[in-house]
């Protein structure tokens, strides 16, 4: 058997990469501040900078991000929330803690939010709506929003898996009322433990928004409203900051195993492939190909010593506490042919031919 090649292995990020992590600790320890401080406005500033937005919060983690999004925006009970079906749990999840309903849209073939099916699920009761650019890549924003002008509803984006993706120039996160970002360990930019961040374009909802994170704390003191802690922790910002002059340099990495694995694999057994996934609307977070022979698949790859992952194998409206009785046909083929092959950019070239190597091994034989 070759070398194995995990789906992601996170103890594999590099020497340098390491080490300089090892000084910021021992930075950060000798100066004895793990609350607040300087990383942390540090970090928000990197982040104003890289995703071009005049406000950006750092906070606790992507699921506490979008609850406080939601919070924040005033919806509760009563409210319905669009939402896709297929998706990472929290982005309907955060909608219930706030007593709200989420109300699922289908996806269309690449398992973003179907805008063609929206008028159909806007009610009286539609305060927001959630569009989540799964996989990294974007949904189509200059669409929802001529979608939604006419009406008055909130557009939450979950960019929780869309850092370093933007349209027209634009970043994902950035179009809508908020923005919600996760740097969980395993995102294209991730963490060394927990941590999000919210942004957004006006100076009103970004003073509740801090506010928010911080026990609805306006002073010292003075709290205002009810909030939370989803405070970042002040390591994992310094961390962050250390990890930002690596991100574009990884952004390159990904996308040239991408384009190695869409040369080798155009035209193998049944295989769709990500196809855009080298425009910059899409951050090559995750490359999914669809199969309907998915699961055989799944199990050669990992004889060969090859991991993969789904994203994801149930979507939401069929999971126990989400649970609607409708059906979402497309949203659930999906959940049944995608697989999520490795990319990360500690990878190299050879592993990207020799996974590909052993994908055209199985159809030949299959
Ligand atoms: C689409 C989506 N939304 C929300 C989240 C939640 O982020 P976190 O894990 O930081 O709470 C994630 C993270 O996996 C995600 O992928």
């Amino acid at each position: 058997m070759n070398k194995p090649i995990p789906f992601l292995d996170l103890s594999q990020i590099p020497p340098d990469l390491k080490n300089a992590l090892k000084e910021k600790f021992s930075q950060m320890l000798e100066k004895g501040i793990f609350s607040g401080g300087e990383e942390i406005s540090q970090f928000e500033s990197n982040l104003r900078d890289f995703l071009k937005v005049p406000f950006a919060i750092a906070c606790s983690n992507g699921t506490d991000a979008l609850e406080l999004a939601l919070r924040t925006l005033g919806i509760g009970p009563g409210d319905e929330v669009i939402v896709p079906a297929l998706t990472w749990v929290s982005t309907a999840e955060a909608v219930f803690i706030m007593g709200a309903r989420p109300i699922f849209a289908d996806t269309d073939h690449n398992g973003l939010i179907d805008l063609g099916k929206l008028d159909a699920l806007f009610t009286q009761k539609t305060k927001a709506i959630i569009p989540v650019h799964l996989y990294g890549k974007m949904v189509d924003m200059e669409k929802l929003l001529e979608w939604s002008r006419p009406k008055i509803i909130l557009i939450i984006e979950d960019a929780a898996q869309a850092f370093g993706a933007f349209q027209n120039g634009i970043s994902a996160g950035t179009w809508g009322d908020v923005g919600c970002f996760s740097f969980y360990p395993t995102k294209n930019l991730g963490a060394l433990g927990e941590a999000g961040a919210l942004v957004t374009k006006d100076e009103s909802i970004q003073i509740r928004l801090k506010q928010m994170i911080n026990h609805g704390q306006a002073a010292r003191d003075k709290h205002l409203s009810i909030g939370r802690n989803a405070r970042i922790d002040s390591l994992q910002a310094g961390f962050m900051n250390v990890k930002m002059d690596y991100f574009q340099a990884w952004q390159k990495k990904r996308k040239l195993l991408s384009s190695i694995y869409l040369e080798n694999l155009i035209d193998v057994g049944d295989l769709s492939l990500p196809l855009d996934i080298l425009r910059p609307n899409h951050n090559a977070h995750l490359f999914v190909i669809k199969t309907g022979k998915r699961d055989k698949l799944k199990t050669y790859l990992k004889s060969k010593g090859i991991g993969t992952a789904i994203h994801y194998p149930t979507i939401l409206p069929k999971m126990l506490p989400y649970q609607d009785g409708k059906e979402y046909p497309i949203a659930e083929k999906l959940s049944m042919q995608v697989l999520s092959l490795p990319l990360n950019p500690w990878m190299n070239d050879e592993d990207v031919l020799s996974i590909s190597y052993e994908i055209k091994r199985f159809f030949e034989k299959a």
